[in-house]
């Protein structure tokens, strides 16, 4: 059971004396770009589409430890700089006081917790801090102080004393994220939220908050190397799956500007690596995809992707089994994205098909080819979208020998393509 504080009903709101709201129709409504301000960070930016825009809430979601608030401290500190551009020429706005005033509402760490992080980024950080979780007074505090700026970290821990429930739980998540973002409109502030996402991979407050949110952005990335990847799952003011590529080091986060070339930095060319290039929003990337494909003696072989769909991975096993016919059933196939970033659209077929061949036959796929594809259950391999920016990318990083449905018509054709 989920509580709720009761609304206004329509009676109520004539006695307390609002008047009946006015229609407007679409040819009155005056057009307008949206105002924004710049992240001063490039990958940042791209994935918001070009900016945030003021009075948006974002939400950013992640697994524990994996850098919001390092990736948020960074922009506390580059907005809150006197320097920090505007985007769009501000149309007179309410803000009077502070032009730069950044408030960071630290409800999950200390203050002093954050400063020592900001340290580490920035010995001159100008941020302001709230350590507060009652949400009716952070509101106060961000109509009496008129930031450019607020940070929650994390909405998980804000609470209305309107609400009995717990901190945390759906009801107080929700109603919190909604007082704040009423408060955002309202003053043209933009926020972003911290959320975590619980075990199951969901955000906590059953998903509710990205209903309510303009923007919501994931961090990702795998323990074993620097990289995070910031994706947009849903924007109002920009392109979705747009990608921005960060590498963690000592000082905080810095942009990766360039991700074809630093995720290919490390390959060698050996039997089960081949290289393919996706489309993340607008941008095409270069990813290496690795396959180890090895003897089992276990009744069921194992099929295990990293980064990318296990079903996808066991259609295609089961594709090159049928058409190719190579003896995989008692192989274990292990496929894996470097660079930590997931695959979610089926260009990547035709390399995932051409690393798992080249492993389980033990010879390395020709040093400066690309494979771009999708294959289908016939073993055809089909034309993807936007294949000639892809080609580009390839191309301008090397790998001039691009294989795609133009030059393969069957996955058949990567048994003789060495
Ligand atoms: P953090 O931003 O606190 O993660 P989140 O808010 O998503 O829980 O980042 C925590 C990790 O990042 C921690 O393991 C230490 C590491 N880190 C760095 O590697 N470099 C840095 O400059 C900072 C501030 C943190
Ligand atoms: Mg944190």
């Amino acid at each position: 059971m989920v509580e709720q504080v009761t609304g206004v009903s329509i009676n109520k709101a004539n006695k307390l004396g609002k008047s009946i709201p006015k229609i407007i129709r679409l040819i009155d409504i005056e057009k307008n770009e949206y105002e924004r301000i710049s992240t001063t960070s490039n990958e940042f930016d791209r994935v918001l589409g070009k900016g945030i825009v003021l009075g948006s809430v974002v939400l950013i979601a992640g697994d524990p430890g994996i850098g919001k608030s390092t990736l948020l401290s960074h922009l506390a500190i580059n907005i809150g700089r006197p320097s920090a551009v505007s985007l769009v020429p501000s149309a007179g706005n309410l803000r009077d006081k502070d032009e730069n005033l950044v408030i960071y509402v630290a409800g999950e760490e200390s203050a002093q917790q954050i400063k020592l992080r900001m340290d580490r980024i920035d010995s001159r950080a100008e941020v302001s801090f709230l350590e507060e979780t009652d949400v009716d007074a952070i509101t106060a505090a961000i109509e009496a102080n008129m930031p450019k700026l607020v940070i929650v970290d994390s909405i998980q821990t804000m609470e209305t004393q309107d609400l009995s429930a717990a901190a945390g739980s759906v009801s107080q998540v929700r109603e919190s994220a909604h007082r704040l973002q009423r408060v955002a409109k309202k003053l043209h502030i933009p926020m972003f939220l911290v959320g975590h996402v619980t075990k199951e991979g969901t955000l906590a407050g059953p998903r509710t908050l990205e209903h309510l949110v303009d923007v919501v952005l994931t961090l990702e990335g795998d323990q074993t190397n620097n990289f995070r990847i910031l994706r947009s799952t849903k924007n109002r003011f920009g392109p979705t799956d747009e990608v921005g590529v960060f590498e963690m080091n000592e000082n905080g986060m810095k942009e990766v500007t360039n991700p074809s070339q630093v995720f290919l930095e490390e390959r060698v060319s050996a039997p089960g690596s081949a290289v393919t290039a996706v489309l993340t929003g607008l941008r095409p990337i270069l990813v290496e995809i690795q396959a180890l494909v090895t003897k089992t003696n276990a009744p069921m072989p194992r099929r295990v992707g990293t980064g990318v769909d296990n079903n996808r991975l066991q259609l295609l096993v089961a594709v090159l089994q049928k058409r190719l016919k190579l003896p995989l059933w008692d192989q274990d196939v292990f496929v894996n994205v470097t660079g930590g970033l997931k695959i979610t659209e089926p260009a990547a077929d035709l390399a995932i098909c051409a690393a798992i061949v080249s492993s389980f036959k033990d010879f390395a796929l020709p040093n400066n080819a690309a494979y771009i594809g999708e294959v289908g259950l016939l073993g055809e391999v089909r034309t993807i979208r936007n294949l000639e920016k892809r080609t580009k990318e390839a191309q301008k990083l090397g790998y001039a020998k691009v294989f795609s449905a133009e030059n393969l018509k069957n996955i058949s054709g990567l048994l003789k393509s060495n």
